[in-house]
């Protein structure tokens, strides 16, 4: 059965302090996971040793980095191997988040390596995918997600497929306000997984988390995580805030 997933995605907020709060009163806060579900934290790199430490030993709770570089290690100045990540523990990493492919120039190919990287240092992409507002407005986004995929997944072999957590993120609902409606969500969820299932089988494409990101809250996370083809959210904005946060962890599906 496939995970449900509650994966928060601090981006380049907080100090060190508010981070070590929060965590604090989210892990105070009564929530609850079952052996399907998780909740994973992606903070920024100087805080994840701070959330190994405070999260170590709580069950079904991970701690992820929100990007990592390409290459094994090096002469890369400012740059995060695999390696370091492997080395503190971390579980997850978000990769190609739209952020990073719009102000970094993130291309599907260098996402394909970094896909690559990381599984091979056992540490597992959330993958992030999704159109801007125009291609939304045009309807061709399910083939604007299709090459997404297909440029920096689809070379996997199905056992490493296995491995990876698919986030849909429509642009347009990131950081807006405005969420993609639960009918919107549900469609290109299922459309993915049907994509999955004809490249890589049934049995892979259902055993594989596809998580919804874009303007998650508590107040329409139950309905969205309710959808058959979603297995959670990467939630921004809402994971600030210790209750929101705990709310959506509980709107998971059993
Ligand atoms: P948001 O961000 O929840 O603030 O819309 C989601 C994301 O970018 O992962």
């Amino acid at each position: 059965m496939r995970k449900q997933i509650a994966a928060a995605n601090w981006k380049m907020n907080l100090t060190l302090q508010q981070g070590e709060t929060l965590l604090d009163t989210i892990i105070a806060t009564p929530h609850s996971l079952t052996d399907n579900q998780q909740a994973v934290f992606a903070v920024p790199f100087p805080y994840l040793a701070m959330a190994q430490q405070k999260l170590a030993g709580k069950k079904n709770v991970f701690v992820a980095a929100q990007n990592c570089y390409s290459k094994k290690n090096g002469a890369y100045t400012g740059e995060t191997s695999v390696e370091m990540l492997q080395s503190l523990g971390i579980r997850y990493v978000v990769l190609g988040h739209s952020e990073r492919r719009e102000y970094f120039n993130e291309s599907n190919q260098l996402l394909a390596e970094k896909v690559n990287i990381c599984l091979e240092y056992q540490i597992q992409p959330i993958f992030c995918c999704g159109e801007p507002l125009s291609i939304r407005e045009a309807n061709t986004q399910n083939a604007y997600v299709t090459k997404q995929l297909e440029e920096s997944l689809y070379h996997l072999t199905a056992e490493q497929l296995q491995h990876i957590v698919i986030a849909y993120e429509p642009i347009w609902a990131i950081g807006t306000g405005k969420t993609a409606s639960s009918a919107q969500a549900q469609e290109m969820h299922a459309f993915i997984r049907a994509q999955l299932a004809a490249r890589y089988g049934a049995a892979v494409a259902n055993n594989i988390s596809i998580l919804y990101g874009g303007s998650v809250k508590a107040a329409n996370a139950v309905e969205i995580f309710g959808q058959t083809d979603v297995d959670g959210g990467l939630v921004g904005g809402a994971s600030l805030i210790a209750d929101e946060f705990v709310s959506i962890i509980n709107a998971l599906k059993k």
